[in-house]
């Protein structure tokens, strides 16, 4: 009898991990495969990067979809969109409904995912030209949106990713954060306030720490936040540090039961770090205190 694959295919099928089913002709448009069907190494790392994300994220479609089949999806500073056609590849095509949203602000990103995915025949993606806050804003959207995703989006997409996730009520939220600015400058200006003079002023005194600093506290004020409106928060690790710098995956998931101390801890900090007023915009938190 005729072997399925030959010993080539095998070895490429094993260390691209494929599935069954899986779509060679997504991983040569995305790269991950040269025309000539070997593999891309800078690329395969990407994709290594959205495997591991898709274990977090397959148990929580199975068991949203559960509850009720069309899942809708967004994802949210797209780029070429690789997280969001991998996620179809892997399970809204053999789920037969379900939609994704890739939400990206560069055009031609845009552009060439819609005509990939037309070529591909993965029907229920659509990408839409816009930012992540006006996308919460258009009609072109569904009202509600089981799951939300945040790959890398940059800066304050992350956090206007996560507002949008609220509006809509989102079921889960995976969120992977960039470099984050908004709170660092806070930081530089205005030195936090009462705390310049305690020696927990030396945590932000040179500019990378203070950088870093910035973007620990924004993801702690994003984990509280998501508590206080009613999710449950996970945070781990998305890849080794080998992959990428930016590597914290926070996973909320949607239980409804608002955290009043999460509200509380969120207040007490904003105060102490001086970023009440320049972050009011984000944590309105009247309604759980
Ligand atoms: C670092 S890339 C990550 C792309 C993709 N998620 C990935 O991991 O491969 C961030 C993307 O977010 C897009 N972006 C930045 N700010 C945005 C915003 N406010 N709304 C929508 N997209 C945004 C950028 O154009 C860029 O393509």
């Amino acid at each position: 009898m005729k072997p399925r694959h030959t010993k080539p295919e095998q070895d490429l099928a094993q260390q691209l991990e494929l599935r069954p089913g899986q779509s060679i002709e997504l991983l040569k448009a995305l790269h991950i495969l040269t025309r000539e069907g070997r593999i891309n190494q800078d690329s395969r790392r990407k994709l290594k990067q959205v495997y591991h994300l898709y274990q977090f994220i397959a148990p929580i479609l199975e068991e949203l979809s559960n509850s009720g089949c069309a899942l809708s999806l967004a994802d949210h500073g797209a780029g070429k969109s690789y997280l969001g056609f991998i996620l179809y590849d892997l399970y809204f095509k053999a789920l037969g409904c379900g939609h994704i949203y890739g939400i990206e602000t560069r055009a031609p990103l845009v552009e060439a995912s819609q005509k990939l995915a037309t070529r591909l025949g993965f029907e229920r993606m659509s990408f839409l030209n816009m930012s992540v806050a006006e996308s919460a804003r258009t009609q072109a959207m569904p009202e509600a949106f089981d799951v939300v995703t945040a790959l890398h989006a940059c800066d304050t997409a992350t956090d206007d990713a996560i507002a949008f996730g609220l509006e809509k009520k989102a079921g889960a939220m995976v969120i992977v954060p960039c470099c984050q600015a908004e709170v660092a400058a806070c930081l530089r200006q205005n030195k936090a306030l009462s705390l310049a003079r305690t020696p927990l002023a030396e945590l932000w005194r040179h500019p990378l720490h203070t950088r870093e600093i910035g973007s620990q506290l924004t993801n702690v004020l994003r984990c509280l936040h998501l508590e206080a409106c009613g999710y449950q928060v996970t945070v781990t690790e998305l890849v080794g540090w080998e992959h990428s710098m930016k590597n914290e995956l926070i996973i909320a998931r949607h239980t409804g039961q608002k955290k009043r101390s999460s509200a509380e801890r969120l207040q007490a900090l904003l105060a102490e770090f001086g970023l009440e007023q320049a972050l009011a915009h984000r944590y309105a938190l009247e309604q759980v205190i």
